[in-house]
């Protein structure tokens, strides 16, 4: 099979594979406009940061190339997609690429379009370009923090590490190749990586569902755990199986680092810190939120509870045949047990060891804070001076 692919593009089209379906079905929707965008975001059949602000962007580009609707003019024009975008904003709250996005498509079709049909052209191609620039960013990604495993914690051809990661951060979060999966795909490819051990990912699975597939799909020696186990991995097989760093993605860093992640992140890093294991964050430019100073400006969101008192998966029937997506209740149906699902937490920076982007590492200074203003110097004096 070739490479997995969460999104399907060619000018006119878009074809967004269900994530909510796999590992069991493969099945690719078309998404045809900013609706379908949103209830596809929304929903969760597409997800993860960089794939949330790629499916925006192309939903609408591709809505906006198969409209034969007149357009009134440029300034009616530019109006329509700011709305349209602001609509999309609000799939989603916590992941910042989607806003980031959508600050540099409006950009874009304010600065030289003369026309209404002009406005529509700049917007798809630049929606294109987000598009095309991921997967160079997450190869990017991939080899500086390959790079920094080598220095900081030892990974070599003759001292293999293993690590561990969170949530799903590969192909199907991305254009390809994939932020924390991309630094484990680029140690493995250069021949540094013992083992890759992903956590399952309560309560919607990313990990188990998706992470577990795409290591199997690339041939990644790899185990499955679930996130209660993973202080007794430290502890029991830490030194056995030479475990080096923690990778997890990002779905906004702030100004001084503090990073919201999928939840169950936090506990890793505080486990990480305790067991003298590195916590990475691998985090593209576009996942960084200069504006919010710390992680308590970070608005986390919360899903229904069906969420975390069902499951969807593969059920094995007594004959021994499979039914594909069915839905498993797993705790009471008695609203009287209250349920708190925030779909994401905040890991404080000074739990944070690196954070890899594509323009390179950037480690803490003497602070204890990040500090993005070399890595991203234009976006830094615009908005901190
Ligand atoms: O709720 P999800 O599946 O969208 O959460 C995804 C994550 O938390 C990822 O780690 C993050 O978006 C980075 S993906 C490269």
């Amino acid at each position: 099979m070739s490479a997995l692919q969460a999104v399907k593009y060619s000018r006119g089209s878009l074809q967004v594979l269900d994530q909510l379906r796999l590992p069991h079905e493969f099945h690719y929707e078309a998404v045809t406009n900013r609706t379908e965008a949103w209830e596809s975001i929304a929903s969760m059949r597409v997800r993860g940061a960089p794939a949330i602000a790629i499916v925006a962007s192309l939903g609408l580009a591709v809505e906006l190339s198969n409209s034969s609707a007149p357009k009134e003019s440029r300034d009616a024009t530019i109006a329509e997609i700011d709305e349209a975008l602001d609509y999309l904003k609000t799939s989603r709250p916590t992941a910042v690429d989607l806003t980031n996005a959508i600050n540099q498509l409006k950009a874009r079709i304010r600065e030289g379009p003369e026309s209404a049909d002009d406005v529509v052209q700049a917007f798809v191609a630049e929606a294109e370009k987000i598009f095309e620039k991921d997967l160079q960013t997450n190869l990017s990604i991939g080899d500086h923090g390959a790079n920094w495993l080598k220095t900081h914690a030892g990974a070599s051809s003759s001292s293999q590490i293993s690590v561990l990661t969170h949530c799903n951060t590969g192909s199907l979060a991305t254009s390809g190749h994939g932020t924390a999966l991309g630094i484990i795909r680029t140690l493995y490819s250069n021949n540094l990586l013992k083992h890759a051990f992903c956590t399952e990912t309560r309560p919607y699975n990313q990990g188990s569902r998706l992470t577990a597939f795409e290591l199997v799909f690339e041939g990644i020696p790899s185990t499955l755990i679930t996130d209660s186990m993973a202080a007794s991995l430290f502890r029991t097989r830490g030194k056995e199986e030479n475990l080096a760093a923690v990778i997890v993605g990002a779905d906004r860093v702030v100004r001084n680092g503090d990073t919201a992640n999928k939840v169950g992140t936090y506990q890793l890093a505080v486990l990480a810190r305790h067991h003298g294991i590195k916590f990475i964050v691998a985090a593209p430019t576009t996942s960084i939120d200069l504006e919010t100073k710390t992680g308590d400006g970070i608005k986390i969101e919360e899903r229904k509870r069906e969420e975390l008192t069902q499951i969807t998966g593969a059920v094995i029937k007594p004959d021994g045949s499979v039914d594909k997506a069915s839905k498993v209740r797993i705790a009471t149906a008695d609203q009287r047990i209250n349920v708190w699902n925030p779909a994401f937490d905040v890991t404080p920076a000074e739990l944070i060891d690196a954070i890899v982007t594509e323009r390179g590492t950037v480690e803490k200074g003497a602070d204890g804070t990040f500090d993005f203003s070399q890595i991203m110097p234009e976006r830094w004096s615009l908005i901190v001076g």
